[in-house]
Order: C-alpha cells, then structure tokens, then sequence
C-alpha cells in the first residue's frame, strides 16, 4: 500500500524578515548574548538556506561544536538546517549503560533551535560510534536495551527535531545485511523495532532509515527500497530515507534524481543527510569546477523531486571535514575552504538553488571633468605674472573652480577675471560666470594674477561647477 504524501513536523520554512541585511554586508542579526552556544543569528534571503525555504525545503549543515566568530556566525546564518554530527549518537548520549548525558547534544540542539533551524537527529541505532559496553549485552537483553537508548533519548529531544535518523548503515554493498552486534543479537527484526520505539516515543518526529552509497541506483538501493516497500506494506512507521551521499569528485550521478524519486513513490519522504564530494588533494581549477558541477547535479535532484525535503552537508568548511582523517590523501571536498572563503561549489549550489549572484559592477575609475595649469608669462626676480589655462575633458563645462597650495613663498598679489581667496599656501579660483564655459575637449584662459615670490607651476585640481 502506498500512502499519500504527508508532512508531520517539516515546517515549511519562511523568510525571516531581517532577508537581506546579511547580504548587504549589515552583519548578523543581534546575538542574544555572549558565547556561541547563546548567539542568535537570523538567516537572510541570499543564502542557501533562505533560498531554500523559498522553496519549500531546508539547505542544512552538520556541525561538532564551535570554531569562532566567522564559523559560527556562517553556521547560524548561512543555513535554515543543522544536524549534530556527533552529540547525538550513541556513545555521547549512553556512554555507560542506563546513564545517559545529554549535555553536549543540548547545547547543539537549543544552539540551532535559537537561530530558527530545523534539527536533524543522528542516530540512534548505528554499528559505529557505539560504546564498548553494548558488545556484552546478553543476546536476549539487546532488544530491550536497543528500545531503552530509542525511547530515552527520542522521549528527552520531544518538540525539539524534525527527523531522526533511527537505524543508520544497516546494509552491505551487496545488498546483504551488515553483521552488526543489532543484526547478530536481535536478528532481521531490529531495524521495525528500533522505528516502533522511536515512534512510540514520539509520534509526531518523522523517522528515517539513514546509508551510504544509496543515492543512485545499485544493489544496496535495491535493498534499501525493498525494505522500505516492505516497510510501508506492514505498516511499520518509516517517514523517510536519507541518502548520506559522501561521493567521490566526477562519480556516476547518472541515476540520482530516479533513484530518489523511486523512493520517493513509496510514500517516504528523501533527504540528502551528509553531502560532501572528496577530490585527492591538492585542488585545482578543474576539480573545482567539476565539484561544483557534481553538487549542482544532487541538489537539482533533489528539488526536482516533490518529496525531497532537503539537502545537508556534512560541515561546511573544508578545515571543519570529517574527509582528511578518513580518506588520506583527499579533502577539499565542501563548498567553502579552510579561510570560509566560498568556493565554485558555493556558488553552484547557490545558483541550482534559485540564487542570481549579481555580477559586481567593476567602479568605473573617477574620470577627471577637467584639467587647469599654471603658465609663467612674465618674471622679474621679486615677483611674477601668471596665466590660467582649464582644459575640458569630454563634457563641456559651464563653470569651473580650481584649488592649489603654493610650494613655498609665493602669495597672489591681485588676479583678474577669477572669483579667487587666498588662506596661507591655499588657493582657490572659481570663474564670474562669463568666463565658465569651455567646450568639450577644448582648453581656455581664463584668468590671470600677479604673485610674489619665485615663479612655479604647482598642480591644480580642477572641478565643473
Ligand atoms: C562522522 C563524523 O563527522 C566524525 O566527526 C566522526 O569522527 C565519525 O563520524 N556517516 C555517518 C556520520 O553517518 O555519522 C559520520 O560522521 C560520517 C559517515
């Protein structure tokens, strides 16, 4: 059975009002108060998150924490979305088993909820990142150990998350289950148990089945999907798929959009979960370049898909990537570099987005309206005659004014023809009116003086009136 589309807690994002500030270089909204986890930033049109909720849809970030003004001020402003890239997983919350710590993955949680954005939970049933003490769990106490981490921390994040990622990589390349210490203990049932826990905890939060290598179609999508048909068939309470898309520069993207969509006919709602596209380092124009075709590629998927709800990266900036420590040898693989300057991937996904960046107008150089000079018509030793020549440039003047300053001794004894004031070695010179207009291009004299000292020819800023 198919079920209608549906939407439980996704909100349609709006655009805070403050759009726009951000992007005319205002800065951010008011913080609330000191201290990153405190700060409140407001998310404006002109970012991907903005242009998102434009469209119905969220543009996320994971994150692990706080890394100064400019990480955290693009973290809160930049995106609509932010999923907790640890703090929320197993081994954070139950490090001991029965005693949970929810204090990092709070601090996280209330840190996005304070700056108008949607939080993704990550995860709670998971092989990886899961404390020791699970692996001696009797196999017939795993069960109920499994529903207790599930209902406790679903039950403590209540009102707080709009998904959970329930189950994450449960499956093998091949189709086949991963042999983790769930599948082992429990058996094939874990994974329609751990979503009735999460459901009964919290009926309104939507619940995903999370993987990698499952955003185009291959034997583990296959899988994925007839679990989910299954799933959906038995009633048991999925509401979405997260497609994690950790992908390799210049990968088969032939298949995305059909892949998601396919689920999509399931009746579940799709998400990209955790987008970063690697390239071995170091980075160049083409990789760049072929990154920003690639990100381009997934996020015109995803909006070409009704049901796709939005796409997060897996942090945004390529000194804040999980890649280099995994994968040696590759990086680079976010939208904005090491310094958070933005990078072509930026802008691709910007642009697929909806975004129109607007070409910045190369300021015209200030083009002088015209030109004076200073001519030595007489000189006898104590004092010296003076002639003023102004030059128009492509504009005809109909007035002019000049200014200068004398090198040294010189004082202007009487002039003619200028409306002219003397303060110390200062000068200015403004035409009667009769005498203010010069045709293009042409060059006129226009007054005269009589100045004591030696003869100079200083330089003359020269105005249109
Ligand atoms: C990664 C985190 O980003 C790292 O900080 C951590 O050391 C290992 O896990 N798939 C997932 C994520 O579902 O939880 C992983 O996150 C990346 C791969």
């Amino acid at each position: 059975m198919i079920s209608p589309p549906r939407a439980k807690r996704r909100r349609r994002l709006a655009v805070p009002a403050a759009a726009g500030l951000l992007a005319l270089g205002l800065g951010a909204a008011a913080p609330a108060a000191a201290g990153p986890a405190d700060e409140a930033f407001e998310t404006a049109q002109t970012t991907l998150g903005g242009l998102a909720a434009e469209q119905g849809r969220y543009f996320g970030s994971a994150m692990d924490g706080f890394h100064g003004d400019t990480y955290d001020r693009i973290l809160g402003t930049e995106f609509n979305s932010i999923t907790p890239g640890n703090a929320l997983k197993w081994d954070s919350t139950e490090p001991a088993q029965g005693q949970f710590d929810f204090t990092r993955a709070d601090e996280h949680v209330d840190w996005g909820l304070a700056n108008g954005q949607e939080v993704r939970g990550h995860t709670l049933v998971w092989h990886n990142q899961l404390p020791s003490w699970v692996d001696s769990v009797p196999d017939e106490a795993l069960l109920d150990v499994m529903r207790h981490h599930i209902t406790t921390e679903v039950d403590h994040f209540e009102d707080r998350l709009v998904h959970w990622d329930v189950v994450n990589e449960a499956f093998e390349e091949d189709g086949s289950r991963r042999r983790s210490v769930f599948q082992e203990k429990i058996g094939d049932d874990y994974i329609a148990e751990a979503f009735r826990a999460a459901h009964a905890a919290d009926p309104d939060v939507d619940l995903y089945y999370n993987d990698y290598n499952i955003i185009g179609v291959n034997a583990k999508s296959d899988a994925v999907y007839e679990m989910v048909r299954d799933f959906k068939e038995r009633g048991v309470p999925i509401d979405g798929v997260g497609f994690q898309g950790h992908l390799i520069l210049g990968q088969d993207l032939g298949s995305v959009q059909a892949n998601l969509q396919r689920f999509a006919d399931l009746g579940v709602d799709v998400a990209i979960t955790e987008l970063d596209i690697r390239m071995e380092l170091p980075r160049d124009e083409a990789k760049d370049a072929r990154q920003a075709e690639d990100y381009a590629t997934v996020v015109g998927a995803c909006l070409a898909v009704d049901r796709c709800v939005g796409v997060t990266i897996w942090d945004f900036s390529d000194g804040h990537s999980w890649i280099p420590g995994v994968f040696p040898g590759e990086g680079a693989a976010l939208i904005y570099d090491e310094d958070y300057e933005k990078k072509p991937s930026y802008h691709s996904v910007f642009e697929t987005l909806g975004g129109v960046e607007e070409p910045v107008d190369p300021v015209d150089p200030p083009v002088d309206e015209c030109t004076a000079v200073i001519e030595v018509i007489n000189d006898w030793g104590t004092g010296w005659q003076g002639s003023v020549t102004v030059t128009a440039a492509g504009t005809a003047l109909d007035g002019w004014s000049l200014a200068w300053h004398w090198p040294a001794d010189q004082l202007i004894q009487s002039a003619w023809n200028a409306d002219w004031s003397q303060s110390g070695t200062s000068v200015t010179a403004a035409d009667l009116g009769w005498n203010g207009q010069v045709s293009a291009g042409q060059s006129l004299e226009v007054f005269g003086f009589i100045a004591s000292g030696a003869p100079v020819e200083p330089e003359l800023s020269c105005t249109a009136a």
